[in-house]
Formats: structure tokens, sequence, C-alpha cells
């Protein structure tokens, strides 16, 4: 889709990017990582022609770039600018709506897509529509510069540290969504970062920079693997077995669970405890209530509604959580087992054991 050959640029004497060779497949998330000053916003630049290369081609599904006027590239290119570049004159509103209006879309296909981008990206429309950049936080500036970017739904999306000044829970949400939409509707993104975890997180396909070279171009697990590189260790860190479990998802890891229904008689329920440490209990639909413990089944036959442990909210995992996430879970609240829920029916459970013994982090 995307595609580089033998790309060089210099300012001056110094040259910034170094013979640049790769290639984006369409649909693929691309993440560009490297140390401040290594060439990454200057890469994004050279794709929507904000920059020309010194020497080597780039083309998008087999055309030179030069070939495309700059304002075309433009409108087809959604583009998040590093420091947010919103226009500092327009309202939020007005802003979100740059491209479409220069596509010549109508009023009300652009009050729509206006209105669902401001839910995606979790702002009120009646707290912002109407505000101005410089009466916006960092971060909430930083989600509108996303809004505009994906506000014509092109095919392309470059995004320069987008989520960069966000706090870590609007930026882990904002992540999880931009994952969630990118499994729908497979844009080819080229992102550009500073931070591993991120990287690991969201991209098909890293590519680390350094100095103006591609240092490696890989899957995350392949980059999170590579022992040999010093650049690549060092900026992994030594924690990249902890990393790697960010790609890993509870789905993979699921085991059958035992459970008895709250309708169950008080003789049943004793008689599975038995051979079990504890059960999930379930209602008659499927959904999960809470659990019993072994050591309680002596009094069971009084009390069975009291000794079920409720309030589980914050013990359960969705199939689609992170392994990581789900260690996460487990330490603050202390468990090693928690159970795998989907839209409140259990599904099944998963174990420390499964986690810390699984033979793909080793
Ligand atoms: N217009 C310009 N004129 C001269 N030098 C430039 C220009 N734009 C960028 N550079 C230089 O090119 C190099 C790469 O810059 P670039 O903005 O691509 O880095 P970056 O990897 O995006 O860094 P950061 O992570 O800090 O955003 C830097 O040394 C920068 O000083
Ligand atoms: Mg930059």
């Amino acid at each position: 889709m995307i595609k580089f050959e033998n790309v060089s640029k210099a300012y001056d004497e110094s040259k910034v990017v170094k013979n640049l060779s790769f290639n984006i497949n369409k649909g693929e998330f691309c993440v560009l990582i490297g140390p401040s000053g290594c060439g990454k916003s200057t890469i994004l630049k050279m794709i929507n022609r904000l920059v020309e290369p010194t020497e080597g081609t780039i083309t998008i599904e087999g055309k030179n770039v030069r070939d495309f006027k700059p304002e075309i590239l433009r409108r087809r290119i959604g583009y998040v600018i590093q420091n947010i570049g919103l226009f500092p004159h327009l309202s939020v509103k007005e802003n979100i709506s740059v491209v479409p209006k220069l596509l010549k879309w109508d009023k009300n296909r652009i009050d729509e897509r206006v209105s669902e981008l401001m839910q995606l990206m979790g702002m009120q429309e009646s707290l912002f529509l109407n505000k101005h950049p410089s009466e916006l936080s960092g971060g909430q500036a930083q989600r509108i510069g996303v809004a505009r970017a994906l506000a014509a739904d092109p095919d392309i999306v470059l995004m320069d540290e987008p989520f960069g000044a966000l706090d870590p829970i609007t930026k882990s949400g904002l992540q999880n969504e931009i994952l969630r939409l990118q499994r729908k509707v497979q844009k080819t993104v080229v992102f550009v970062t500073h931070d591993i975890d991120e990287a690991v997180k969201l991209a098909d396909r890293i590519a680390v920079m350094n100095e103006g070279r591609l240092v490696a171009y890989d899957r995350p697990e392949s980059i999170l693997n590579n022992k040999e590189n010093e650049f690549i260790k060092k900026f992994v860190g030594f924690d990249r077995a902890l990393k790697k479990l960010t790609r890993m998802y509870v789905e993979d890891f699921i085991k059958p669970y035992q459970s008895v229904k709250i309708s169950d008689s008080s003789e049943f329920i004793k008689r599975k405890l038995e051979s079990e440490i504890f059960v999930w209990v379930l209602d008659d639909n499927g959904n999960l209530k809470g659990w019993l413990n072994n050591d309680d089944s002596t009094d069971l036959a009084e009390h069975i509604e009291s000794l079920i442990v409720k309030n589980i909210e914050n013990f359960q995992v969705s199939p689609d959580c992170s392994l990581k996430d789900a260690l996460s879970v487990m330490m603050s609240e202390n468990v090693v087992t928690l159970p795998v829920v989907d839209n409140g029916r259990l599904i099944g459970e998963i174990r420390l054991s499964d986690i810390v013994g699984n033979e793909k982090n080793s």
C-alpha cells in the first residue's frame, strides 16, 4: 500500500533519513518508534508531501506520491499532527469538519459524522463543539486532533504521537478504542510514538528507527524477542517478558470451570464443593453472581445465599483482555484465578499458572 524505496532526506548537508526501504501493507497498523530526532515525523510528512524526499521514491498503491496533487493527497490521508495543530480560529466542530467540507459533504452528513466522532472520543458535544482550541486541555485537544484526522473516513491515517499528552487512563481508553476501530475498519495506519508499550499494544508491525536508519521492521513479538541488537534490547527494556503479555489475550488461555446454580439444592452444592477449592455461582441464565469457598461448606445448608462471595465486578475479565491486564487484576485483588465473563455470562476461567507457565512467554 505504502512503499518506501531508498528514501533519504537531507537538510543542508545532514541526512536525517537514510536510505529507507520498507513496505506497509493495506490494512496494517505500522508503528514508527525511536528516540527524539531520529526522523519519525519527517517520514510521516514525506507520505503526504509536507516534506519532499531528497532521494528515492514513495508510492501509494503503486503510484508515486509526486504524481498526486498535494491537496488531493491530504484529503485522502488523515493526519494527526505532532503537538496537535488544531486551527486556533476555528471551533471544535469546524476543526473536525475541515476535510468533509473540502469534500463537499452536505451539512447533515457532516453533523452526523461530528456527533459520531465526539462520541467515539468520549467528549460531550454540548460542552465542546463550540469551544476554540485555546479553551481545551492538552488531552481534549489531542482527541479533537484524532477526530479531525478520522473525519472523512480516509483509507490511510498518519498519526504523529497522537496520545502523547494524555493521562494514562484516557490514553489506555483511546488505545483500546483505536484497536477496536482497527479490527472493524482496517485502515492503513502509520503511527509514531516514543512509547514502546504503546507500540507493542497497537502495532501489527513495528519499525524501529535510530539516527535516520531503520534498525528493524518486524512483528512486535519478534521485536520483543530480539536479543542480538543492542539498540533494540535497550529500547525494549528489561521487562520484555511482561511486555509480551500485552500481546496475548485471555481468550487463548481460557480453562473449563466448576460452577453451581443459586437454585441448586444445598446437598448438590455441598457435594460439588467436596472435590473443589471453590466453585463459581451462576443464576439460571448463566450469569455470574459470585463464588463459594470449600471451607464454608459445613455451614452451607442454612445460608448459602450469605456465603456467596459477591461484588466481583473488579475480579472478572473479558476474553479480549490482555494477559498483562489479567495479571494486574490478579495482583491487585490478590487471587490466582479469575472468571472470564462475556456479556455477563461466565465462559471460563484463567489462572496465574497459565500466564506464568505459558511457553509462548519463555
Ligand atoms: N525543517 C527542518 N529543517 C532542518 N532540520 C530539520 C527540519 N525538520 C526536522 N529537522 C531535523 O531532522 C531531524 C529529524 O526530525 P524529526 O522531526 O523527523 O524527528 P522525530 O523523530 O519526529 O523527533 P521527535 O520524537 O522529537 O518528534 C532532527 O534532527 C531535526 O532537527
Ligand atoms: Mg516527531
